[in-house]
């Protein structure tokens, strides 16, 4: 074990600047492994903050020389940066430094792929491109000159002047360091125009490499929706004179908003019928509207410091989701969310991993991108809109755009505009963003003459260094249905503030059916014990789609668990109730889709730790393969009719109709091959002409052990697209038999095709060998270790992915004592590597605790 573990930073010490700066010129010399930066920064001593020494941050950087006020100066030079004697007035800084953009494998700072150079800053990435105060709340105004023999010279705001060999651009809107962005390729484009509302002319490009720009169509689509729907919705228009977008095939995450750059992961901006499924045209969509939407809600409106991260993320995926709920359906996307927010923010709620929205220290900023900042910091934006109301989140919105413009912000800055707007005290609901954990919500009932009343009591389990967790307001959105299927309450939001607290209704005829936390109104976990009978009956009646969908859910879930812990048979009644609901034509297929997919092991696996079992994933994957099976004998007259009845005529189109429509006749399709045996599959197979249908097909003949031919033919057909291929990859793993899915992802990182060097490439692979819950953790072991020694090649070359990738160990101690032995001594090897990064100490510490 290592014994010197990196030191936190905590949010109470936080101090500003000692300087302000007022503008940066930045001219890059681009060479592969010797890029040469020239800075000159204009400093003054900062009024608001005690006087120190010049501090600068910069890693891995030669610096040549520096000076201030054209005076050569000696600075001292230590690991993390520099430290110089400055004057007490305003002087420019100037210096050189030397970086090698090409050494460069964890894709942070400047760094090369494919042949282009691209910047990745965010979190701390500008460090390792120049000496700099890498921190959000020094913003300026940036002016950079670029030398390079790339066709395309690229960076933020708008271009000033080009020759051969050089450019230059001038951001006008100060940032802070981690939205700058440069990119130098022989790039081809995909051109467009946007007018925005007040007259200003955009233009837009997306940058690909040639051979590329057959994929761009789409996203320019939806870039030009989402800069329309944020002038109507939000009232916020864009600011410069163009926006460029670039895609680029290695990088850690999704997307980055650098101010007028915004820089692609390319499986997030590139798309086509024939490679990319529905579920990737709009997941592209989203992620586009999201870095859109963040040139307000990050850029023009920042963070005070990493702490604050959420209060650029969790705003911006609660607008991104807003913004596909207004392009698509909103129940359906309400439904997709809450499915991802369960399995990926609840799994780390209730694990070691668990870190308040707002968390208060950190070792390292790149491990707190995670679900819960994202994911359940755009649930607490949700909370906050239906608590103030729509009219109220408005005008806090144009308060919030108004007063803060420019800023570096904080989540107090956010709270006190809704304050100030409704004259509320949010000091209770502020608790969200500090309190870790999931709370649990238990609800008892009574029913007296016409008096109904619900008593709601909340507890939230100990979190790490949490053990105490004070009552939250939970906004509890309700309806009451009668005994034959009507609303006799329609849907009022419950404001709870208490650790119990009991809520009466009068004038209740008859003994009503709760229809509790509709649309999924607040974050929490109900233990609502419930009958079956009232779930199907729910799930055939409930107004509320979201919460039909969850009644339908939850008979599947609990169907299963007994079925796991009882070894009862497939519930009678689920299978009954999916009938019913699947063949209801008056359903959007997409919602009927939605609900015939059943909970995922990791799911299963979740439930069964909360009532208190340690979950067996092979009894998990075997009750899930029965209850496919009775699902399948259950559905077969209708299958073949949905299917047939299901598909689409028309031109492929990626959008919520026709996907949906391909949604149901696909899980048509998955009922089919379990009698079938993978005929209809593979005539799906030979005739598909758009990736969606081809991949379903795919999948069902690996299902349905007849897939190796289809494999080969898929890969020959797709050899030359790389993201195409990755599916390949992933496809094999997750369909793997638990005893094989170790052995079949090692062969597979012996396929000539597989590179650590590339992150979706690696995630492909071994990320889909974390998803695969059985395989993963298979008793044998084998799971921990591929992982755990992959994550060991890894680390050197990227740290930033391989800490991410942790997170497959987060939920190791939900099982027995031989499988947690297993994963310890995974987690320990990985530990002890000598050299092992901060990234990657910092999340296995955390587990491991
Ligand atoms: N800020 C990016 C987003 O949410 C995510 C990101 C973080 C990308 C860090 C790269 C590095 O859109
Ligand atoms: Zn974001």
């Amino acid at each position: 074990m290592k014994d010197a573990s990196p030191a936190p930073v905590y949010l109470k010490d936080y101090t500003p600047f000692s300087h302000l700066v007022d503008e940066v010129h930045l001219t890059f010399q681009l060479e592969p492994a010797k890029t040469r930066v020239i800075s000159r920064i204009r400093f003054r001593p900062n009024p608001d903050a005690t006087a120190a020494p010049l501090r600068l941050d910069g890693e891995g950087l030669v610096l040549l020389w520096a000076k201030i006020d054209g005076n050569p100066v000696t600075p001292e030079v230590d690991e993390a940066g520099l430290t110089c004697t400055v004057p007490d007035a305003p002087f420019t800084w100037e210096a050189e430094v030397e970086i090698n953009p090409e050494a460069n494998t964890a894709l942070e700072g400047l760094y090369r792929s494919s042949g282009m150079y691209c910047t990745q800053c965010e979190a701390q990435g500008f460090r390792k491109i120049t000496y700099y105060p890498d921190r959000p709340d020094v913003m300026s105004i940036f002016t950079v000159r670029i030398e390079g023999e790339e066709s395309v010279l690229l960076s933020n705001g708008n271009p000033v002047a080009s020759g051969d060999g050089w450019a230059e651009w001038h951001d006008p809107w100060p940032k802070p360091a981690y939205l700058f962005a440069l990119v130098a390729g022989n790039l081809v484009n995909h051109p467009d125009r946007f007018t925005t509302a007040s007259g200003r002319e955009v233009e837009l490009n997306i940058w690909v490499r040639p051979g590329d720009e057959g994929k761009c169509a789409f996203g320019m689509e939806a870039l030009k929706r989402s800069m329309a729907w944020d002038e109507e919705v939000y009232g916020r228009e864009y600011d410069l004179d163009i926006f460029n977008i670039v895609a680029v095939d290695d990088f850690n995450m999704g997307a980055m908003e650098n101010k007028g750059l915004n820089i692609f992961n390319s499986s997030c901006v590139l798309a086509s019928p024939e490679t990319s499924t529905d579920a990737n045209f709009e997941r592209i969509e989203a992620i586009i509207a999201h870095e859109y939407f963040h040139n307000w809600t990050g850029n023009r409106i920042t963070c005070r410091d990493w702490f604050q991260l959420c209060l650029k993320e969790g705003l911006t995926v609660y607008r991104d989701a807003q913004f596909t709920s207004d392009m698509r359906s909103a129940p359906v996307k309400r439904i997709e969310d809450v499915i991802a927010l369960r399995a990926r923010q609840f799994r780390e709620d209730n694990g070691p991993l668990a870190h308040p929205v707002r968390p208060a220290s950190f070792v390292e900023i790149n491990n707190f991108y995670t679900a819960t900042v994202y994911e359940k910091g755009a649930e607490l934006i949700g909370m906050l809109k239906t608590l103030v109301g729509d009219e109220a989140y408005a005008r806090a919105l144009d308060l919030y755009f108004s007063r803060h413009d420019g800023d570096a912000a904080t989540i107090e800055d956010w709270l006190k505009v809704f304050e100030d707007v409704t004259g509320r005290d949010l000091s209770q609901f502020k608790r969200w963003y500090e309190h870790a954990g999931t709370p649990r919500l238990h609800v008892t009932e009574d029913y007296e003459g016409d008096r109904y009343t619900l008593t709601f009591r909340q507890e939230t389990p100990p979190t790490p260094g949490q053990p105490e967790k004070p009552p939250r307001v939970i906004p509890i959105a309700l309806g009451l249905l009668g005994p034959n299927g009507d609303e006799i309450l329609p849907t009022q939001v419950l404001e709870m503030t208490e650790a119990e607290q009991s809520f009466t209704f009068d004038g209740i005829p008859s003994r009503p059916t709760p229809s509790i936390l509709r649309g999924f109104s607040a974050p929490v976990i109900l233990t609502r014990p419930s009958s079956n009978s009232e779930r199907a009956f729910l799930l055939a009646h409930d107004t509320d789609p979201f919460n039909k969908w969850e009644a339908g859910r939850a008979l599947a879930r609990d169907g299963l668990l007994s079925m796991i812990t009882k070894g009862a048979a497939p519930d009678d009644l689920y299978l009954d109730a999916v009938l019913t609901m699947a063949r209801d034509d008056s359903l959007d297929p997409a919602f009927r889709a939605l609900a015939l997919a059943l909970p995922s092991q990791d799911d299963l696996a979740q439930s069964l730790h909360e009532a208190g079992h340690s979950p067996d994933p092979q009894a998990i994957w075997d009750a899930l393969e029965t209850l496919r099976q009775a699902r399948a004998h259950k559905l077969q007259d209708l299958a073949p009719r949905l299917y047939a009845q299901y598909q689409v005529e028309a031109p492929y189109a990626p959008d919520a109709e026709q996907s949906g429509a391909r949604a149901l006749a696909n899980a048509a399709l998955g009922l089919i091959t379990r009698l079938d045996g993978g005929a209809q599959a593979q005539a799906q197979f030979d005739r598909a002409d758009n990736m969606t249908q081809q991949l379903a097909a795919l999948a069902n003949l690996l299902q349905a052990g007849r897939g190796e031919t289809a494999l080969a033919a898929f890969y020959d057909q797709w050899k030359d697209d790389r993201l195409v291929i990755d599916k390949w990859f992933s496809l094999q793993v997750l369909h793997a038999a638990p005893d094989r899915a170790a052995d079949i992802t090692r062969a597979l990182t012996e396929h000539p095709d597989f590179t650590p060097r590339n992150p979706n490439r690696f995630r492909a692979t071994l990320g889909a060998l974390a998803q695969n819950h059985a395989g993963f953790h298979h008793a044998s072991g084998a799971g921990y270790a591929l992982l755990a020694q992959w994550l060991k090649t890894l680390d050197p070359i990227n740290p930033q992915t391989t800490a991410r990738m942790c997170t497959a160990f987060e939920t190791w101690t939900r099982y027995d004592a031989a499988r947690q032995d297993k994963a310890r001594d995974a987690l320990e090897d990985l530990l002890d590597l000598d050299g092992l990064s901060r990234d990657t100490t910092e999340m296995v510490t955390r587990i491991l605790e």
